[in-house]
């Protein structure tokens, strides 16, 4: 089968490009630097070099590299996690994903592609009881920019559903953890909670769902094999309320336990979003994955072997 990968060099890209080729796949991967293109041709992929913003040019390697399922895992996201970073990057990583992932799409049904499969986000389910599924609504009414992220989600993920002519699958990913991430133990998240800086919000209860980013990429490759259109939720099996997994994440990183802070003092510091995020937010089930993609998600490192861990 023939593969073509976009955000190839990005913390999923990495890992799925390992596993398509491991699997025997014909993997043409994206990028725009000549030197990532080496690196990805001594892995044994074939580069296509090209600015997801022009159009032409995607349309030339697509048509040249005729895939049969194409990936698109386009963010344009930065190293540091935080909510001014976040704000910063959001306009261009929305206008990668609407103008960029319209470029790939229109490339992929003029070169006949049959399956296309496409990142989107896990964590942005309405508030509520229980855990969300592929049913339940996005988070449209919440704080700002989760309310942003949800209505850029939501058309996104429409416009390729409704797509004629090409298997639309769309994989609503956890938080990322794992090589690369703002969650490694070197990645900038880490960084805040040796600091002091990542603070429990009120009571902590805001439900979060994770997804190693080597797991990610296995649901991914079986999303090709055999997904059916569609949504899948890629999360592992226990999503966990901040007050449990930032402890163990301390613990796991050998540094003091969090601090707390009120939600007026969040709410003044951080802004709506990180009040969301520590309080609201709401974990996903898995079951549509692991009934029909064999999906077998690793436990979240730090839960395992930590005295909170064990405890909880
Ligand atoms: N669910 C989640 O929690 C989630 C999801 C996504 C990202 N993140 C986080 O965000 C951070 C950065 O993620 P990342 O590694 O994916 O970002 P990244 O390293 O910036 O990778 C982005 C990918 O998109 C490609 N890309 C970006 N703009 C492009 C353009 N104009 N044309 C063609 N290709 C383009 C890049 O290709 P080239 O640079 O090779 O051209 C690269 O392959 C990480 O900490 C990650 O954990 C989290």
């Amino acid at each position: 089968m023939r593969i073509f990968v976009a955000g190839a060099t990005g913390v999923i890209g990495r890992p799925l490009i390992a596993q398509l080729l491991a699997k025997g796949y014909h993997v043409t991967a994206l990028t725009r630097s000549p030197e990532k293109a080496e690196t990805l041709a001594e892995q044994g992929v074939e580069p296509a070099i090209a600015d997801v913003f022009d159009a032409d040019a995607v349309q030339a390697v697509v048509t040249r590299a005729q895939p049969d399922v194409v990936i698109e895992q386009l963010t344009s996201l930065p190293k540091t996690y935080t909510p001014e970073s976040m704000q910063a990057a959001a306009a261009l990583n929305d206008r990668i994903r609407r103008e960029g992932g319209a470029n790939l799409l229109k490339a992929s049904l003029a070169a006949g592609v049959r399956r296309y499969v496409m990142q989107s986000i896990a964590f942005w389910a309405v508030p509520g009881a229980g855990l969300a599924d592929e049913e339940t609504p996005l988070a449209e009414d919440a704080s700002p920019a989760v309310a942003d992220g949800s209505r850029t989600l939501k058309g996104l993920e429409y416009r390729l559903l409704e797509t004629p002519n090409i298997e639309g699958i769309v994989l609503r990913y956890g938080f990322f953890y794992g090589p690369g991430t703002w969650y490694a133990a070197d990645g900038d998240a880490a960084q805040q909670v040796r600091q002091q800086q990542f603070p429990i919000v009120g009571n902590g209860e805001g439900v979060w769902s994770w997804i190693h980013v080597e797991d990610a990429a296995a649901a991914t490759v079986a999303a090709v094999d055999r997904g059916n259109s569609g949504i899948y939720l890629i999360a592992d099996d226990r999503p966990l309320e901040v007050r449990l997994w930032l402890w163990a994440y301390a613990q796991w990183l050998n540094t003091p336990p969090p601090p707390h802070v009120s939600v007026e003092q969040a709410l003044r510091i951080s802004g709506a979003d990180a009040v969301y995020y520590g309080t609201q937010m709401r974990g996903v089930s898995n079951a549509k994955a692991k009934r029909e993609l064999n999906f077998q998600p690793r436990p979240l490192e730090w839960m395992v072997n930590t005295a909170v861990a064990q405890a909880s």
